[in-house]
């Protein structure tokens, strides 16, 4: 199969890097790609990844390759352009594409669309309310004492969430998004939710309009530095499994979120298919949905593609034709941590072209694989040319020592400027750990 992968973070190259070890690949194109996609080979002839310089949003160029080249399967990785309607686009012109179409990928383009789908079909979510006028959403506010969390509508990638302690944030919050439009228009409209205390993780289910297949846990690490302390980030490491549920809890917490929402889509006939992940909060009245992502977390793709042991063309190829049922998802007992190297600055600003060093010493070693995300080769170096640079991925037979082997190799890089979490899956070896 000819395949062509949208994006050109970290989760786009592990995307690349699995589904280049299926015997179907033949030829991976990725736009616009990374340097590091360039160093997978297609297990099916050999031949390298390429990338071509089409960016992710470009819907016209993309819909131009695709009718030039005729990949056989197109996988999104971002949410911009499943936002934008790609999945849309290409099926018009009857190719073949992994992804939810526009109307399904509203549940991460839209909060107040998810925020309401979930009042109307019973998924546990925080208290909450959606308001277009300021003074409305300052009353709710202060219904909940000023502790919430108010959120821009739209995509504002990862950012355009503000939590407040007090009355006086919240106002803040609210006239920073609605009336300073900190985020642009995706603060039209805003979603004020009651701000809650507890774990939380990711869930993952890949779905094909009729099943979800349910991923282990993981969890991120939003904020920027150690501690959880800073602003907060794309994600600055992860690890799965997460020992916060035990593998019954997680069965019984997914099937609290996902039945309701298989429901509802069914009973409003939305098409998913691809992968539906919500951000859960796990507190002392259940799990509640935070909010709801369309696509792979970046960076707990990394984590769960090294545990995967299925073949990734197969499971994608059934997401689009909807025969996911019959399909087991298996997944190796090994720990997989994440750990991310992002440029100094990150998530501020940051500068780039910066010549990165020791990736050679960590290729060799075993069990462990960078995943690039922002970088380019100038005259044949690798160099740094975005805000999170590399993830460095390692897994073993327990946590302790994937991420021990994470940050052995993450020693081994240099760039200057370098900055990453030391505490990555600490939390999880605090907790007394089910991975003994
Ligand atoms: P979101 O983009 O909606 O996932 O929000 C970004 C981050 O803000 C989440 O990962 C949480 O850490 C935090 N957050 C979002 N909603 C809430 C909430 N209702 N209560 C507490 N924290 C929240
Ligand atoms: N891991 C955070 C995200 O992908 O949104």
């Amino acid at each position: 199969m000819k395949i062509l992968v949208i994006g050109s973070g970290g989760r786009e190259h592990a995307l690349v890097w699995k589904l280049a070890q299926s015997p179907h690949t033949q030829r991976l194109w990725c736009a616009p790609g990374n340097a590091g996609m360039t160093l997978e080979r297609c297990a099916g002839s050999g031949l390298e990844a390429e990338c071509v310089p089409i960016a992710a949003d470009d819907l016209d160029g993309l819909l131009r390759f695709a009718l030039e080249r005729h990949p056989d399967l197109t996988v999104v990785g971002p949410d911009n352009p499943l936002a934008m309607g790609v999945v849309d686009v290409f099926q018009q012109h009857r190719l073949r594409i992994w992804g939810p179409n526009q109307r399904a990928a509203q549940f991460e383009s839209s909060k107040a669309f998810s925020q309401n789908f979930m009042a109307v079909h019973g998924v546990p979510a925080p208290e909450a309310g959606v308001f277009t006028d300021p003074h409305a959403a300052k009353r709710f506010a202060a219904k909940l004492g000023g502790r919430c969390v108010v959120k821009a509508d739209g995509l504002a990638l990862g950012k355009g969430v503000l939590l407040a302690y007090s009355q006086a944030e919240a106002d803040q919050a609210i006239e920073e998004i609605m009336l300073r439009r900190a985020f642009g228009s995706a603060g039209e409209q805003v979603v004020i939710q009651e701000l809650l205390e507890g774990y939380e993780i990711s869930l993952h289910a890949l779905c094909d309009g009729h099943v979800a297949k349910l991923f282990p846990t993981a969890q991120d690490h939003k904020r920027a530095f150690d501690g959880d302390q800073g602003p907060n980030t794309g994600g600055m490491g992860t690890y799965s499994p997460a020992p916060f549920l035990t593998e019954d809890e997680l069965l019984t917490t997914a099937r609290m979120i996902l039945e309701p929402w298989q429901r509802g889509c069914a009973a409003e006939g939305i098409d998913f298919r691809g992968i539906i992940y919500p951000g859960i909060m796990l507190t002392s009245n259940g799990p509640k949905v935070l909010e709801f992502n369309a696509r792979f977390g970046d960076p707990e793709t990394q984590v769960y593609l090294t545990r995967l042991e299925n073949d990734l063309v197969e499971l994608l190829d059934a997401s689009v034709s909807g025969t996911l049922r019959d399909l087991e998802l298996r997944w190796s007992g090994h720990a997989s941590v994440c750990v991310v190297l992002a440029s100094g600055g990150y998530p501020g600003a940051y500068a780039k072209g910066y010549p990165i060093s020791g990736l050679e010493s960590v290729a060799a070693l075993p069990d462990v694989k960078v995943f690039h995300a922002g970088t380019i080769v100038k005259d044949g170096d690798f160099v740094t040319h975005g805000g999170r640079v590399l993830g460095v991925t390692a897994w073993a037979e327990t946590l302790a020592d994937a991420q021990a082997a994470a940050y052995a190799a993450a020693d081994l890089i240099r760039f200057e400027g370098m900055q990453f979490r030391r505490d990555i899956a600490a939390k999880a070896l605090g907790h007394g750990a089910l991975l003994a």
